[in-house]
């Protein structure tokens, strides 16, 4: 199912809306507009945040642009273009080259936080839509929300009506309470307003987020960074679907440490630039395994030294990163420890019981090529112990437990916990239950 014109208009629409005209609690029942005809009647209306492989990227390159590899200073762009689109796998070597150079993000000490390189203008696009995100990788169209989408769609469930979507750009990871970044204070913003326009437009109905991946820890620290009062007025329920959320994983350090093997999937851009890029992004080490979850137990061995969770910082200096350290004391660290729940009504969703990579062996030393790996349970990307640390840290907090509903489906991966037909079908009684 594409985009519906008429939808991405009333999406663009509502953002567009003077906040004067988006009158909310105070407007008697009355003169709430009623929905038409029962489509959307009655619908709690639900915001999807994707996967990090899913959102587009737009760039505008200004003068100020000087690239670290030559060639892509050619200024044949004029005006805004789709840096990171369903196209972009297209590329040719030299082509991939200028996406890497222009994709890098730098840390800004002063800021405290990371920006574009100097003269690279970005944007996301389709902010407020569920379709304008899609599968960037041609051998799996099924990747991202599309067949959620369409399964909303039998209960009900209208673009722009009552079905909505938000992407993010996936290079920067989202702050906890009190940390301050510039993308994400801006994309939270965007993001309370298009809750609030639809929870109006919906008979003051609250609205129902639900993030899978990299989105379901974008979903959950939107929750917790909005505040009590608000929550308790606009969010029915929060629905993460294997949030890599930041008790971490092991499977960023092989990102980090080797290269990103399928989040970009770009086969003319070689593996070591795509891993010098990667190491630029917040996400890098957004999501390295947590201290908290992963104790000291062996993650990466090496011929001289093995590396625990503790040792993150030393290990990033030891791959020739040492500028990843600061970012990740000051910014990452942070939010290993921060276990505050939503305090909202949560069901939380996992794979469980496929080979998930546990421990990387470096036998030699030789970051530049991939780890042997030994493999442990989770759903190939998430490993249990971090299903484990969700569920007693987060979930069964006083005020949360309550509400909190974890569901493990056996022998369902990562990726699949979106279009897999039983889970599928589990999340569509969690959004109908909302509903009730
Ligand atoms: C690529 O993305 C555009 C914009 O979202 C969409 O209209 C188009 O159908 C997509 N193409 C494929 C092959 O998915
Ligand atoms: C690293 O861990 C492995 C596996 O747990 C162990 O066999 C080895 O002795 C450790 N090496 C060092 C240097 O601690």
């Amino acid at each position: 199912m594409g985009a519906t014109l008429p939808g991405l208009l009333s999406a663009l629409l509502l953002l567009l809306l003077p906040a004067s005209l988006r009158v909310r609690d105070q407007l008697p029942a009355s003169h709430r507009r009623e929905a038409k005809d029962g489509i959307g009647g009655g619908l709690h209306p639900i915001v999807l945040i994707p996967g990090m492989s899913c959102p587009d990227l737009e760039a505008r390159l200004t003068d100020a642009y000087r690239p670290l590899t030559p060639g892509c200073s050619r200024v044949e762009r004029v005006g805004w273009f789709g840096l990171l689109t369903n196209r972009t796998w297209k590329l040719d070597a030299e082509r991939a080259e200028c996406f890497v150079d222009q994709m890098r993000l730098v840390y800004d000490p002063v800021l405290g936080d990371f920006r574009n390189l100097p003269g690279v203008e970005t944007r996301v696009p389709y902010f407020g839509s569920a379709a304008g995100s899609g599968s960037k990788i041609p051998t799996h169209p099924e990747f991202c929300m599309g067949a959620l989408r369409s399964a909303l769609g039998t209960l009900g469930y209208r673009e722009g009506e009552t079905l909505f979507g938000a992407p993010y750009d996936p290079r920067y990871a989202p702050p906890i309470p009190g940390q301050t970044s510039p993308f994400y204070s801006r994309y939270f913003r965007q993001m309370a307003r298009l809750i609030e326009d639809a929870s109006e437009r919906n008979n003051g109905r609250p609205a129902i987020v639900l993030g899978h991946s990299f989105g379901g820890a974008v979903a959950l620290e939107f929750v917790r960074n909005a505040p009590l009062q608000w929550r308790d007025r606009f969010v029915r329920h929060l629905i993460t679907v294997a949030p890599t959320w930041s008790g971490g994983y092991v499977r960023p350090l092989t990102a980090f440490l080797s290269g990103p093997v399928d989040l970009f999937f770009i086969p003319a851009a070689p593996q070591l630039a795509m891993r010098s890029m990667w190491r630029t992004f917040e996400t890098a080490v957004a999501t390295l395994p947590s201290p908290a979850v992963f104790g000291r137990r062996p993650l990466v061995i090496t011929r001289n030294r093995n590396y625990s969770a503790y040792d993150i910082a030393d290990l990033l200096v030891a791959v020739g990163s040492a500028d990843a350290v600061r970012p990740f004391r000051e910014r990452e660290l942070p939010k290993m420890e921060y276990f505050e729940a939503p305090m909202v009504p949560l069901t939380y969703i996992s794979g469980v019981g496929i080979p998930t990579a546990e421990q990387l062996i470096y036998r030699d030393d030789d970051f530049d090529r991939l780890p042997e790996v030994v493999y442990g349970d989770g759903d190939d990307t998430i490993n249990i112990a971090s299903v484990l640390a969700f569920e007693e840290k987060v979930g069964m907090q006083p005020g949360q437990k309550e509400r909190f509903k974890s569901m493990k489906f056996a022998g369902v991966q990562h990726s699949a916990l979106i279009t897999d037909e039983r889970a599928l079908s589990a999340i569509m009684d969690e959004i109908a239950e909302a509903n009730r």
